[in-house]
């Protein structure tokens, strides 16, 4: 079982060269690397991935019950459009947040609405790349909360508090 499976929705494979003035001009490579980083500082065992095909993300985030612990995403705009993925979301029983790097509540009115948000623990719109930063800080919270971290990872962050 990993900590957090991190998934990226459709379009975000473009990021960098894809309307950089809304989206900004890190690459979805780049948001990657910060992930990592952020996940380490945590001590949160993460996976990554991306497809810009719908049935791929549910398929993804049901097999994710029983491999990952909690879930972090941008579904991108199928978050505006997809039952398919809210209702796998709703399925997902750990801790599950959604991101968004553009503020979707500034942007055209069918952006406003997220079918997956309220089936979630949590949104974080409008801070760019600092998603990353943010979004894992939410599961990281919310996974202690529950009292769900991997008693393995718990120990070894006692360990490093004591050195
Ligand atoms: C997005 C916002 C969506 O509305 C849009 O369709 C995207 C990216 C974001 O991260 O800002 O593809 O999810």
């Amino acid at each position: 079982m990993i900590d957090v499976l991190i998934i990226f929705g459709p379009n975000l494979n473009r990021l960098g060269t894809r309307e950089p003035q809304i989206y900004g001009s890190h690459t979805m490579a780049d948001i990657m690397s910060y992930l990592e980083v952020e996940a380490s500082r945590h001590s949160l065992e993460i996976a990554m991935m991306h497809s810009n095909d719908e049935g791929e993300l549910v398929t993804a985030i049901q097999k994710a019950r029983c491999t990952a612990r909690a879930i972090l995403f941008n579904l991108a705009t199928y978050a505006h459009t997809s039952v398919a993925l809210r209702d796998a979301v709703a399925m997902f029983e750990g801790p599950r947040v959604e991101v968004h790097l553009s503020d979707n509540y500034q942007r055209g009115s069918f952006r406003q609405i997220s079918l997956t948000a309220p089936v979630s623990g949590g949104a974080i719109v409008g801070f760019g790349a600092d998603f990353s930063l943010l979004g894992l800080d939410a599961i990281n919270r919310l996974l202690s909360r529950n009292g769900d971290r991997d008693p393995k990872l718990a120990e070894r962050d006692a360990g490093k508090k004591n050195d």
